[in-house]
């Protein structure tokens, strides 16, 4: 039977239908419009735009599915980390629709579902985690940054965090100093294309240090400096995307450096990605230079749930129902900091 996944973290509204390792539907609506005004989410619109969507979003996804209320045999839904009251509005969706079908609900921490998503592939996408490697695991998203050693399924050691700033989160600032709209990810990525990651010399922060964490707010505090003494350069039409290319640069050579020698240490030879900043084009080439020259696997989550999704939500799921793990208590609460 089929299981209905919700995702309400942060800013996409997002409703999957899973049957068994296949995604049959996986609907998401971003509120990426509605924040960028404001330079960033607002939790309190982002909970109010849940609350509009959701139902709505959850009926799409049963129609495209093709399937009736009666054919669902779980849910699951994202209990944390991230917005509490965005958390609050999917969470309480899946338990109120759990409750009164009778059905299992499953609580998922939304970052271990990101690290699973490197694992699905095809159309329609399916997980196949009867191809994994043992791997060091690169998370990046607008809220996290975290470097995963992964020996087998189900089963992960975290490496390193970012003790400041996510990589994402540098993008998004590093745009917004930039005069870019938001999120400053995409666009500097766009604008990246066009320009010299070699033209400015901006830092490659903790790259040097040996450990797998993480540090990004220096590098947006370079980038604030280096704008205020040239302001100029910003508004020149063939400055910018040098600009883009170079901030775009610092933050890739640091992600791939720390993931390729973490997993030379493990002796690990298989690296995957996952998380919103995977969408990075430079990230995907580099990463896949890098591995091909020493002869490392890589899978990179494909780019549709690299951002925020139900289906990695649901996907997860399954694994843990097949695993035999137990669903969640009927009164369990959001947990906003749930950690890896
Ligand atoms: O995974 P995600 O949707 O949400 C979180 O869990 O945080 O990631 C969103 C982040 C944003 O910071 C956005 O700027 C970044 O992913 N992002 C990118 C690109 N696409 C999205 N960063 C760099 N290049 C991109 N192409
Ligand atoms: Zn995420």
């Amino acid at each position: 039977m089929a299981l209905l996944a919700v995702e309400t973290s942060c800013d996409e509204t997002s409703v999957a239908v899973i049957d068994g390792e296949t995604v049959l539907a996986n609907v998401v609506s971003s509120q990426i419009n509605l924040h960028a005004e404001y330079g960033g989410v607002v939790p309190e619109l982002a909970t109010r735009e849940h609350l509009k969507n959701l139902p709505l979003i959850a009926r799409q996804a049963m129609e495209q599915a093709s399937l009736a209320p009666s054919e669902l045999g779980a849910f699951a839904a994202t209990r944390g980390p991230g917005l509490p009251p965005a958390l609050m509005v999917g969470w309480k969706f899946a338990q109120s629709a759990a409750y009164s079908l009778g059905l299992p609900l499953f609580d998922i921490n939304h970052v271990e579902a990101h690290l699973y998503s490197p694992w699905v592939s095809g159309n329609p996408q399916r997980m196949n985690l009867k191809d994994f490697q043992p791997n060091v695991s690169l998370i990046v998203s607008g809220g996290h940054t975290l470097l995963v050693l992964a020996r087998e399924p189900m089963a992960h050691k975290i490496l390193g965090t970012t003790l400041d700033d996510a990589a994402g989160e540098c993008f998004d600032k590093a745009g917004k100093l930039l005069g870019l709209a938001y999120p400053g990810g995409p666009e500097i990525d766009r604008l990246a294309g066009k320009g010299n990651p070699s033209a400015y010399d901006f830092p490659r922060p903790m790259l040097g240090k040996p450990n797998d964490d993480f540090s990004f707010s220096g590098l947006k505090t370079s980038v604030r400096y280096f704008l205020d003494k040239n302001p100029h350069l910003k508004e020149s039409d063939s400055e910018l995307p040098n600009l883009c290319a170079s901030v775009q640069a610092a933050i890739v050579d640091v992600l791939v450096g720390k993931v390729i020698r973490a997993a030379e240490r493990e002796g690990i030879t298989c690296i995957t990605a996952s998380g919103g900043v995977t969408c990075n084009r430079t990230l995907r080439r580099q990463l896949s230079y890098a591995c091909e020259e020493r002869g490392v696997a890589l899978r990179l989550a494909p780019p549709s749930l690299c951002t925020d999704n139900a289906a990695m939500i649901g996907l997860l799921a399954e694994q843990k129902k097949k695993a035999g793990e137990s669903p969640a208590e009927i009164n369990l609460d959001i947990e906003a900091s749930w950690r890896l």
